[in-house]
């Protein structure tokens, strides 16, 4: 149903480049070829009623409500079906067409529940609306016939309901599942008078293959599918667009309200990322953000065996202040470090990395990108020159080859897997490589033509064969690499993928793909038109993490795929700001726009800026402060937005590293797994409760806008100024926008941006300067960022993580679309109806001869650490490969993970951990130490509520 405000135009805008003029009502209106009558009439400002049309989906025409005469045509055509014709004569309004729809209405409503008054879309109806405007005002057929009134709305879904007594049988529902969202999970059940709406296999919804995106509640224009918030709260008052604060895709919402509540999240439509489609976490997982375990109150204590002390902000900020200077003169400038937040805005992180470099006065900053994308970083700096995806998400529709590398995107980036899935359905072809048979691989009306089902971590001996095909078939683009690429750099590379020990025959054994796939997979790569390669951490999280990227990078040059609409290398960004944190300079080794700290011409700019002198040394990564912390150097951490106790490699490690530090702040919404090692709680915002900008993963710096009060006092990043200024290095910013001006003073790529810009512009692709100051959707179009294209050798080295008798098998991790990175924002929603726990995938084969039985308890033992799980038993893995998600603290799943990681980066090696699997009765040792923690934990914050 409309969101408030939103025109509808009633059918798609076409593309052409030619028009056509035509007069409707007597007003003349030119419009591209294809434009329909209903569409051209709107864009006049002439309204036609609708009900089966929506601008978001294509024309059906069935509820004949739209009719119109057209001079010199026999009949009433539907406006929304015919297209608008050079010198056509329209009328919409004549006393036969008032008739007629008057008519269609008559109908409509003699089998309709009259209860508008108490009806949840009273006031945001079409059906009521459409009465309105047809000046229906009696049902000659009376309301007593054969009609749907006593059927029984179907509640199961926790987000909205099915009324079927009030459907109208429109089939927008069935339409926006196909088209827009690519499930096909709705049909028309029934014919005649007994069609309605069917989920499945005429299922409840939450039975049927619905995954609750919402697009049909969105579609529907009467109160059949509503949102439940809608139903509880009633219809909104006003509302402010926004950005999804869940993943990298970066959704723009309108978040409706009624005075600071949100009544829903409705998919904004001009949103360039996403137009107007969203997934299940971003229009209905928004309730954590008022939930019951929100912490609100500062907290200090000494130890972390003391019970939490509430205090004021002042206090706690002047705390957290003299421990760090505290430490930092008894141990050193260098024994405390921050840690960005990839969940915060871009001028959030900044000013972190700010706070890390001029007030502590060293570069011990480092962000979750260390564990996700950071050899996208590295790897794609060396090769093209720009650490970030060289494309729009829309360019995939100019695709015709798509190849998804490590990557789920259906369960990770759902809005652009449906955009994906369109273009599949279109006929673009697919390679798949991934261990796994994910939704990826085949869905509806979309097959993958190869599935490359490599063995976990030989990624680079994939993608070496891969070229070596391509090169030594002659497929190779000589004309692009002679062009834009080092003509050195290539023909090393070139030599080095022809040896025959990279063939797909010799790597066969090693990858387990086997070589007549692998070959059609690179021919069809490389000769089937406009090929873009995405990936995701499928890629990056492994021992070879940033030479699987520039192997990627290779290929797309080596056969000229890259610089127009189509191609690409795009990394899928896991993080809704890990684009934007790592922009801000979150790395120890880089200032903000990636350029190194040891760079003397690139800190002198931030020096005069800030007004102090730099440290030249990159500062410590993530993983090197916890093994400073445990040698003792390392005392002090700021950790705004991240869980790293969750979230990063060997949990009991990183709780050990922690557990030797003085002074830990966590800034953060809940009291999450490294709140518990904290010494100072700051409490967090929420995204809907502050200003400021995020960064997708096609480098589109959108607009967070704040639509209701932090609920504890500050937004974010007025609690980094605070500190900074408790430090005694003085911040003074009176709003984000004055942020954001700083970094684009600062950062090349950013000198076009500002928050006046992003308003004008609706959002805005960096690199957005003087060169480019609309900004820049495709990236190297006429030459690489680094001048000439770089080919690197990709060498495969097995990893160190190896299977033996006592580890024989490859445990792999993974996202599943309900939940959410660590879970603490979509555990605290009604998604956990879909995913209530992380579980173990095996092979029925391995399964059986361990004699592990379906939901089992199964312990999982590798050289880290145990945890036990329940067993899902699935072909969806091979013979070898085990898996499970990673959203639940108590799963334990990086007590499992190890300390191996990238060669470059040290991205931790998630992807490859060497496991024993065995039937069990009872939780790990690991998961007893953890509740029973845990549970002190919560027992500690309480008591500073029951004291204060
Ligand atoms: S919520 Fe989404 S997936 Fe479910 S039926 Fe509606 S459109 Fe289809
Ligand atoms: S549920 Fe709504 S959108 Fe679907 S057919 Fe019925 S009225 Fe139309
Ligand atoms: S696809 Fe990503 S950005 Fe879009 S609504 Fe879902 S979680 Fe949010
Ligand atoms: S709106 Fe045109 S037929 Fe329904």
């Amino acid at each position: 149903m409309n969101s408030l405000n939103d025109i509808d135009y009633g059918t798609p805008k076409r593309e052409s480049s030619e028009t056509v003029t035509l007069e409707i009502d007597g007003v003349s209106v030119t419009v591209p070829k294809g434009t329909s009558v209903m569409r051209a009439s709107a864009e006049a400002g002439i309204n036609v009623p609708k009900l089966c049309a929506t601008d978001t989906l294509e024309a059906f025409g069935s509820c004949r409500v739209c009719l119109v005469e057209i001079e010199g045509r026999k009949g009433y055509p539907a406006s929304c079906t015919t297209p608008a014709e050079q010198g056509m004569k329209v009328k919409t309004q004549t006393s036969k067409l008032a008739d007629i729809r008057r008519g269609m209405l008559e109908l409509y409503i003699s089998d309709h529940p009259l209860d508008c008054l108490t009806c949840p879309t009273n006031g945001n109806c079409e059906l009521q609306d459409v009465a309105g405007l047809v000046g229906l005002r009696e049902v000659r057929y009376g309301y007593k016939g054969k009609n749907h009134l006593e059927m029984k709305k179907d509640e199961s879904n926790p987000y909205f309901t099915y009324d079927p007594s009030k459907c109208i049988v429109c089939n927008r529902c069935v339409r926006a599942c196909e088209e827009t969202q690519g499930t096909f999970a709705l049909t028309i059940d029934g014919r005649g008078f007994d069609s309605r709406v069917a989920a499945g296999q005429n299922e409840a919804f939450m039975e049927s293959e619905c995954v609750s995106c919402g697009a049909c509640v969105q579609a529907c224009p009467t109160a059949t599918l509503t949102e439940k918030t809608v139903i509880r709260i009633g219809q909104a008052e006003h509302s402010a667009i926004t950005t999804c604060a869940y993943c990298g895709v970066g959704c723009a919402f309108k978040a409706e309200m009624k005075g600071s509540e949100v009544v829903r999240m409705v998919p904004w439509k001009d949103g360039k990322a996403n137009h107007g489609h969203s997934c299940v976490k971003g229009r209905f997982a928004w309730g954590y953000a008022t939930h019951k375990d929100r912490m609100l109150k500062p907290m200090i204590r000494k130890k972390i065996t003391d019970p939490w002390q509430e205090v004021s902000w002042e206090e706690a900020i002047s705390y957290a202040a003299s421990e760090f200077r505290r430490i930092q003169e008894q141990h050193g400038r260098d024994s405390v470090g921050g840690i960005t937040s990839s969940r915060c805005t871009n001028e959030e992180t900044y000013l972190v990395q700010k706070l890390v470099r001029a007030a502590f006065g060293n570069n011990n900053v480092d962000t979750c990108a260390r564990v996700c994308h950071s050899p996208t970083g590295y790897g794609l700096k060396q090769t093209l020159g720009e650490s970030a995806g060289t494309q729009t998400f829309d360019s995939v529709m100019k695709a015709d080859v798509i190849m998804v590398i490590g990557a789920n995107p259906v369960a990770a980036h759902p809005v652009f897997a449906s955009q994906m899935k369109r273009r599949l359905r279109q006929g673009a072809k697919l390679i798949v490589v991934d261990p796994r048979t994910t939704e990826m691989v085949k869905g509806a009306h979309y097959e993958a033509d190869y599935h490359l089902k490599l063995k976990p971590g030989t990624n680079v001996a994939v993608i070496s064969a891969l070229a070596h095909v391509i090169v030594t078939e002659s497929l190779v683009d000589e004309a692009f690499v002679a062009e834009r690429c080092d003509a050195q750099s290539f023909n090393d590379w070139k030599a080095f993928v022809s040896r025959p020990e990279n063939s797909p025959e010799a790597m066969a054994d090693i990858t387990g793909i086997p070589a007549d796939i692998l070959r059609g997979a690179a021919r069809l790569y490389a000769t089937g038109g406009n090929a873009a390669i995405y990936y995701g951490l499928g890629v990056t999280e492994h021992a070879q993490g940033s030479t699987m990227v520039m192997g990627i990078a290779n290929l797309a040059m080596a056969t000229g795929n890259i610089g127009r609409e189509g191609v690409g290398v795009n990394p899928l960004r896991g993080q809704n700001n890990v684009q934007g944190s790592c922009d801000m300079g979150s790395f120890p080794h880089e200032l903000p726009g990636y350029r190194h700290i040891s760079d003397s011409v690139t800190r002198a700019e931030f020096e005069a800026r800030w007004g102090v002198t730099l440290n030249p040394e990159p500062g410590l990564r993530i993983p090197n402060m916890f093994e400073a912390a445990l040698d003792g150097s390392f005392k002090g951490l700021y950790c705004q937005g991240e869980d790293i106790v969750q979230s990063d490699p060997n949990t009991q490690h990183v709780a050990e590293a922690l557990s030797s530090m003085e002074c830990l702040v966590v800034q953060d919404i809940f009291l999450n797994e490294t709140a518990k090692y904290a010494h100072v709680f700051l409490p967090g915002s929420s995204f809907l409760e502050k200003d400021g900008t995020f960064t997708n993963a096609e480098r589109r710096i959108s607009r967070v806008r704040k639509v209701m009060p932090p609920k504890a006092g500050y937004s974010d990043w007025e609690v980094t100024q605070l500190l900074s200024n408790a430090l005694g290095y003085p911040m003074n910013y009176a709003h984000p926008s004055d942020i954001m001006d700083e970094i684009a003073s600062l950062t090349p790529t950013f000198h076009g941006v500002s928050f006046e810009k992003i308003e004008r512009m609706g959002s805005l692709q960096w690199p957005c300067n003087e060169a480019a100051p609309g900004g820049t959707p495709i990236m190297h179009v006429d030459q690489f960022v680094r001048g000439k294209g770089k080919f690197v050798i990709t060498q495969y080295v097995p990893s160190t993580e190896k299977v033996t008798q006592r580890f024989p098998l490859i445990l792999t991790t993974g996202r599943i679309l309900s939940q959410y990175n660590v879970g603490a924002q979509t555990r605290r929603t009604e998604n956990v109806q879909w995913h209530s726990e992380d579980r173990l995938e095996i092979h029925p084969h391995d399964a059986e001869e361990r004699g592990i039985r379906q939901d089992d308890w199964v312990g999982i033992e590798s050289r880290s650490g145990q945890t036990v799980l329940r067993a899902t038993i699935t072909e969806n893995v091979q013979p070898g490969v085990v898996y499970t998600t990673f959203h639940f603290p108590e799963s334990g799943a990086n007590v499992i993970t190890t300390d191996n990681s990238d060669w470059a980066t040290n991205c931790p090696e998630y992807k490859v951990t060497a496991v024993q699997v065995m039937p069990v009765t009872q939780p790990s040792e690991w998961q007893r130490e953890y509740q029973r923690f845990n549970r002190r934990q919560l027992e500690l914050a309480k008591l500073a509520t029951t004291h204060s």
